[in-house]
């Protein structure tokens, strides 16, 4: 499963947040044909972000139509709320913003009780060390490249370093089992400089959910990651 680039194993998260949502079933499945590792599903609820999107019964419908991984991203305050139903509706990873909690702990506690793997989103203001606390209690850190709340944004040209920063910070801290996602912003076109300052993992929405059919466009990431 996955990509490789020198030799590093590498995985194409396609987000639904651009998907026709009237036909979501069907985009799923063309994505996962066309080699996606995992579905990145982006949760909103209009106040950590000005945007609203879906809910845990969403997770329960393509929970029926794939077996890929599916991982949340929940960009709304108070997370806690929604975890036993998340976990009821069969989601793998939820990530957690950092800045959306005022006791990240406890919910990356809660998260693992419930026997989901948990993650840590950045904004993009939000300094890499403050994950260094949490490290034993996460599988994946999550930069993010846009700010939070749209898909179809452009890449922040300072999240290289950043991305390289943490990239340093993890493999210091020996924690390197821990996955190091980007989102906003990535298509074919930056996949190689995004890749080489050490991201892991890559989240895709309007790239891979756009005008063109899915496969043209993962034929487009092989001919970067092969
Ligand atoms: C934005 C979301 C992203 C979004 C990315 O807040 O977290 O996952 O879908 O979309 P693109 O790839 O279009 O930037
Ligand atoms: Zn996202």
């Amino acid at each position: 499963m996955g990509f490789s680039r020198n030799g590093r194993n590498l995985l194409i998260a396609p987000s639904i947040l651009s998907a026709d949502f009237l036909r979501l079933g069907e985009e799923v499945k063309s994505a996962e044909e066309a080699g996606a590792d995992l579905f990145h599903l982006d949760m909103m609820d209009g106040h950590f972000v000005p945007n609203l999107t879906f809910g845990p019964p969403v997770v329960a419908g393509l929970r029926k139509i794939t077996t890929l991984p599916l991982e949340a991203h929940l960009m709304v305050l108070h997370p806690e709320i929604y975890l036993q139903e998340l976990a009821d509706a069969g989601i793998d990873r939820v990530t957690v913003h950092v800045e959306a909690t005022t006791h990240l702990h406890f919910v990356l506690a809660r998260i693992g009780a419930l026997g989901m793997k948990a993650g840590v989103a950045l904004s993009p203001a939000t300094p890499v060390g403050t994950v260094v606390d949490i490290l034993d209690m996460i599988d994946l850190v999550l930069v993010m490249t846009v700010n939070p709340g749209f898909g179809g944004q452009s890449f922040i040209p300072h999240s290289i370093k950043k991305i390289a920063a943490m990239r340093t910070l993890l493999d210091e801290a020996g924690a390197r089992h821990i996955r190091l996602e980007v989102d906003g912003g990535i298509k074919a076109g930056n996949l190689a400089r995004v890749a080489d300052s050490g991201a892991d993992t890559f989240v895709m929405g309007s790239a891979i959910f756009g005008d063109r059919p899915c496969s043209t466009v993962f034929g487009e990431i092989r001919a970067v990651l092969s």
